[in-house]
């Protein structure tokens, strides 16, 4: 059974507000769209955790800062309401724009600290875009507790924050990256790789496996990922943003392997921007 697909927030909170009223745990997985296994397996973790689950797709403007990226961003509206199907969410909230973004909008989300490092120096406006959002779609779905997928690990960490510091009352949930098998993280991106750059584009998680080995054997941190960033480079990519070790949870710089840790990761690939991230954990 395809769940209905609503379009308005009065009609999505006509909804949720009797779901509250049955005392229902409402849960929400926010995505943009062009769903794939990673996107699923929220949905799935979600419907083992909520009683009621809204899926919402809005590809988000205000969290792209290069507008090409923005008009490239696969739409398959129809195809994910397909691959829900099976999961029989209560919803699927694709918002119009002005429900977001109504006529004379000015407010901004904004965070610093962990939202103003790696992506967030990388791509200006782009945490700010996604806070705003998130915001919005917590507070029109009324969620109680909302999915994110550690494969943007950066990401998961500031809507933590920002559901904490604006006291949102949406408990976030993080799930872990769901890869194909030669180690690619499934992205809505991937499908923007010509067949040539899908064949390199696994040596980034590869070079980042075996980074974490070597860190984890207690080998020098910055060495070992200047090699990785070598490697990624040689393999194909055009250039490596940054591929760094930092403090799981705060992502504050990390020179020694001191406390569990996270290798993260931006580099670019015949036009097209993917990222990476995987734990790294000191010995006992
Ligand atoms: P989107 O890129 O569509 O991702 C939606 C959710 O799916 C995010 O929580 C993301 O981390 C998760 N996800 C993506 N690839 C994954 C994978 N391979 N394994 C596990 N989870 C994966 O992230 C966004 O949209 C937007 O920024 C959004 C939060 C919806 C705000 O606009």
């Amino acid at each position: 059974m395809t769940a209905p697909i609503i379009r308005r927030k009065d009609d999505l909170q006509a909804l949720t507000r009797a779901w509250r009223r049955a005392g229902d745990v409402i849960g929400v997985v926010p995505t943009m769209g062009a769903l794939h296994q990673g996107h699923l397996s929220l949905v799935r973790a979600a419907k083992a955790g909520a009683d009621r689950v809204i899926v919402t797709i809005f590809v988000n403007p205000k969290q792209f800062n290069d507008p090409k990226d923005l008009e490239n961003y696969p739409r398959t509206e129809e195809d994910d309401a397909r691959k829900l199907a099976p999961f029989a969410v209560d919803a699927i909230y694709v918002p119009d724009p002005d429900q977001i973004y109504p006529d004379g909008f000015v407010t901004t989300v904004s965070l610093g600290g962990v939202a103003s490092v790696l992506e967030g120096a990388a791509r200006p406006g782009h945490f700010d875009g996604v806070a705003t959002v998130v915001t919005k779609l917590f507070t029109q779905t009324m969620a109680d507790r909302a999915w994110f997928g550690e494969k943007d690990y950066q990401q998961l960490q500031v809507v933590t924050r920002l559901s904490a510091d604006l006291d949102l009352g949406t408990e976030v949930v993080g799930c872990p990256t769901i890869r194909e098998e030669d180690g690619l993280a499934l992205s809505s991106r991937n499908l923007l790789l010509s067949d040539r750059a899908r064949i390199k584009a696994p040596a980034l998680n590869a070079a980042m496996e075996r980074a974490r080995g070597r860190i984890e054997a207690g080998e020098e941190v910055a060495q070992v990922l200047d090699e990785a960033s070598l490697e990624v480079e040689r393999a194909g990519f055009n250039a490596v943003e940054y591929l760094v070790l930092r403090a799981a949870g705060t992502l504050a710089p990390m020179d020694r392997l001191t406390g569990p840790a996270r290798l993260l990761a931006a580099a670019q690939l015949a036009g097209v921007r993917l990222i990476d991230t995987i734990a790294v954990t000191p010995p006992d």
